[in-house]
């Protein structure tokens, strides 16, 4: 017992612990380990963010999706997702809309449509970055080649957010089809960051088949892979999925998560996800007190939120951008935080990253 504590406490003073003590970890997991991990991550997220929350405005941007991972509601063989794609004065205004509320970083997310390709998108960032010179523009629009990573960025795309969904190879084979590779899935992450980007990587809570192994293989990639930002949430079955009847991920394993990833880095730029606050109603107000300190209210235009259905009974469909906004300050000043209206860059931490395996020292930003 006594144990666990202290792996917590080392992992708050190296930010590293080897895979077999992230799995110890998260076999031990109790209410009180969890508490404690919670405390310690507060205390972090608090030395490099203090009381502030970042905020990103999501615009969902597509639904149509050309690949078939077993989880995912806008799945291609979904035949009963009703399809859209925004036209680019939708999202030109859905960004205007979002800048007069006070967003100043838009994320564009969808599924990987075709139509989106590079020269509509590049055309679409340059008209964004120019009306709004103060923002950040993120893209989380999967798999995509170096040319267009490159291309996208040139255009002024400062972030990409592409999910890892799991390290380990086994456990991505049986989340994904054939056609769809764990090893491609990493190269797009190295390139990303070998470009330039600002870059998120992430994974699902509680997937079918995910053991505590899987999770200590994905909290040792995040550590060593050290992206800006890593989107966690948990698994929630889609009933038109192979999956549907799955169990949904736990609030309390996708908190401890939450917990552990801060300490391992505290200056990383952890979300609070839609799908946090779908399982629990307090969900994401819980996750900003485990450690996280980013929250991303919809954008998206109300005709389309409900068909953006990567999994069932999804929150914030309903409301239009303005009560999304403000239903969030609300809940994080219910819990003594605040929203800041800024692009919300991570900052650096000064990690003396002890790697005593390797006897090496690693000062990371
Ligand atoms: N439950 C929870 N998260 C999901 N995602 C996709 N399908 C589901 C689901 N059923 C996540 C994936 C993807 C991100 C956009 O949403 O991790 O990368
Ligand atoms: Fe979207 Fe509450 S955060 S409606």
């Amino acid at each position: 017992m006594n144990e666990l504590f202290q792996l917590i406490d080392r992992l708050e003073q190296e930010h590293s612990l080897s895979c077999d003590e992230y799995e110890v970890l998260l076999d031990g997991l109790t209410p009180e380990l969890a508490e404690y991990a919670a405390h310690k991550a507060s205390k972090a997220q608090h030395a490099v963010y203090g009381n502030t929350v970042y905020v990103r405005g999501l615009i969902e941007i597509s639904n149509i999706c050309k690949n078939d991972c077993l989880y995912c509601g806008i799945r291609r063989s979904n035949h009963n997702c009703s399809r859209y794609r925004l036209s680019e004065e939708e999202i030109l205004s859905c960004c205007s809309e979002g800048y007069e509320l006070g967003f100043r970083t838009f994320v564009m997310q969808g599924g990987e449509d075709p139509h989106f390709d590079d020269e509509l998108l590049c055309s679409l960032i340059g008209k964004i970055k120019k009306a709004y010179p103060d923002c950040a523009v993120t893209l989380s629009l999967g798999e995509r080649s170096r040319e267009s990573y490159e291309a996208l960025f040139n255009a002024g795309a400062d972030r990409y957010l592409l999910r890892h969904e799991t390290a380990d190879p086994d456990l991505y084979r049986k989340l994904h089809p054939e056609a769809m590779s764990f090893e491609n899935r990493m190269q797009c992450l190295k390139t990303l960051k070998e470009i330039g980007y600002q870059t998120g990587c992430g994974f699902m809570v509680g997937a079918p088949y995910q053991t505590n192994r899987s999770l200590a293989a994905d909290l040792k990639f995040v550590e060593l892979f050290q992206p800006a930002m890593c989107g966690i949430g948990p698994f929630i079955p889609h009933e038109a999925t192979p999956f549907s009847g799955f169990p949904p991920g736990t609030l309390q394993t996708t908190l401890f998560l939450l917990s552990l990833l801060r300490l391992t880095d505290p200056g990383l730029l952890l979300p609070a996800t839609t799908a946090l606050g779908t399982i629990d109603p307090s969900g994401r107000e819980q996750g900003i007190l485990a450690g996280a300190n980013v929250v991303m209210p919809n954008l998206s235009p109300v005709s389309v939120r409900k068909k953006y259905e990567l999994y069932n009974n999804k929150i914030c469909t309903g409301e239009e951008s303005a009560q999304c906004k403000s239903c969030l300050s609300r809940r994080m000043e219910s819990i003594g935080y605040r929203i800041v209206t800024d692009r919300g860059d991570r900052k650096p931490f000064q990690a003396h990253r002890m790697k005593k395996k390797e006897g090496i020292i690693n000062v990371s930003v």
